[in-house]
C-alpha cells in the first residue's frame, strides 16, 4: 500500500507502544523507515517489543518506562527524547478502561481512567506541541479515540467522557496550532482484538466481538489501523487536520453505542466480570516499573 521508506526522517513517539494497537502502529512506522520511541508503564514489555521489532525490521526503537498521569515524568521523557533530536510525530495511544456499572465506580476508579486518557494525553500533547512551536517544527499528532465520542457508551462512562474530551482537544488545537503547521487528527476504531482491551471490556463474556451486528460482519484488523495511521502521519495531505475518522465497518452508524446489551447482566455477572478484570490488572502490575 505504501512506498518503501515513506517515513524515513520521521521520529515518532507512540504512547502505550509496547502492546496491542500501539505496538502494531510502531511496527508499521519502523518498517517504513521512521525512528521510533515507545512509552508505557511496563518497561520490560517495551524492551522486549523493541528487541523483536528491531530484529524484524532493523532501525531504531527506544523505550521509556512512563506513567503519563505523572506530568513531570512526561516532561522528563520528552526532554530526553529531544536530547536525541526533535520528534516529528506523536501517537496518543495509551489508555485505560474497564466495563463497569457506573454506580459501582469509586472516585479512584473514575480517576484511574480519566487521569490516563484525558489528563495524561494532554500532558504529552502539550509538552511536545510547545517544543514544536518553539523549534518551528510542523509536527503531526494522531490520537486513538473510539466511536463513543459520537454516541456516548453505557458501562464505560469514564472512558467515553475522557475520549470525548480528546476529540475536543483534536478539533481545538487543530485550529489553534494550524498557524504553526501542526496537525492533529484522530482515529476512532471499532473493536479490533487486543489482549489489553478484551481482558477489560470482554472478560469471560464476549461483549466485544459482536461481528453479527456489524454491516461488514466482522471486527477490525490490526493492518487496517496500521494503514490509516500511516496515511495520517505521512506527508502529502497536510491540509487534513482536526478530523476524527471512524474505522469500524460502519458499526456505530448501524448500531449506535457499544455495550447497550450489558443492561441484562445480573449482580453475579458483574461480580464475575470485576474479578476477572482484577486478575488481568494484577498480572499487568507485576511487570510495571513506574
Ligand atoms: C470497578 C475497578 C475495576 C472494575 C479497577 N477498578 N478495576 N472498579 N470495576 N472492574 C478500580 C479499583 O478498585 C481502584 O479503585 C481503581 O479502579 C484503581 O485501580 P488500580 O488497579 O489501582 O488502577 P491502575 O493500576 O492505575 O490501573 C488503571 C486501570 C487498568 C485503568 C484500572 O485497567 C489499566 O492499567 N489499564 C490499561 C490497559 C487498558 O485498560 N486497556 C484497554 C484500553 S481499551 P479503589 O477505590 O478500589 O481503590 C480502550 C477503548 C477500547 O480504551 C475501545 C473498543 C471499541
Amino acid at each position: 500500500m505504501f512506498k518503501e521508506k515513506l517515513l524515513a526522517g520521521k521520529r515518532i513517539l507512540i504512547t502505550g507502544g509496547g502492546t496491542g494497537l500501539g505496538r502494531a502502529m510502531a511496527e508499521k512506522y519502523l518498517e517504513l523507515g521512521a525512528d521510533i520511541y515507545i512509552g508505557g508503564r511496563r518497561k520490560s514489555v517495551l524492551d522486549e517489543t523493541a528487541k523483536e521489532l528491531m530484529a524484524a525490521h532493523g532501525g531504531s526503537v527506544k523505550t521509556f518506562g512512563i506513567d503519563i498521569r505523572n506530568a513531570s515524568a512526561v516532561d522528563e521523557m520528552i526532554e530526553k527524547v529531544w536530547d536525541d533530536g526533535p520528534l516529528t510525530g506523536l501517537v496518543n495511544n495509551a489508555a485505560g478502561n474497564f466495563v463497569s456499572r457506573t454506580e459501582d465506580l469509586s472516585p479512584r476508579g473514575f480517576d484511574a481512567i480519566t487521569n490516563i486518557v484525558l489528563h495524561g494525553t494532554f500532558y504529552v500533547t502539550q509538552g511536545i506541541g510547545k517544543r514544536w512551536i518553539q523549534d518551528k517544527i510542523k509536527g503531526s499528532v494522531i490520537s486513538i479515540l473510539v466511536t463513543w465520542v459520537w454516541t456516548g457508551s453505557p458501562f464505560v462512562v469514564p472512558s467515553a467522557m475522557a475520549k470525548t474530551g480528546l476529540d475536543a482537544m483534536t478539533k481545538s488545537l487543530a485550529v489553534e496550532w494550524g498557524r504553526y503547521g501542526i496537525r492533529l487528527n484522530a482515529i476512532a476504531p471499532g473493536p479490533i482484538y487486543t489482549k489489553g482491551a478484551w481482558d477489560r471490556l470482554s472478560p469471560g463474556k464476549d461483549t466485544m466481538s459482536r461481528s453479527e451486528g456489524n454491516p461488514m460482519g466482522r471486527t477490525g484488523e490490526l493492518s487496517e489501523i496500521q494503514n490509516l495511521a500511516t496515511f495520517l502521519m505521512a506527508d502529502g495531505c497536510d491540509w487534513l487536520t482536526g478530523q476524527t475518522i471512524a474505522l469500524d465497518g460502519a458499526g456505530y452508524l448501524a448500531n449506535g453505542a457499544s455495550f447497550t446489551h450489558l443492561a441484562n447482566l445480573s449482580d453475579q455477572d458483574w461480580q464475575d466480570i470485576r474479578d476477572k478484570i482484577k486478575s488481568a490488572n494484577d498480572q499487568d502490575k507485576a511487570n510495571r516499573s513506574t
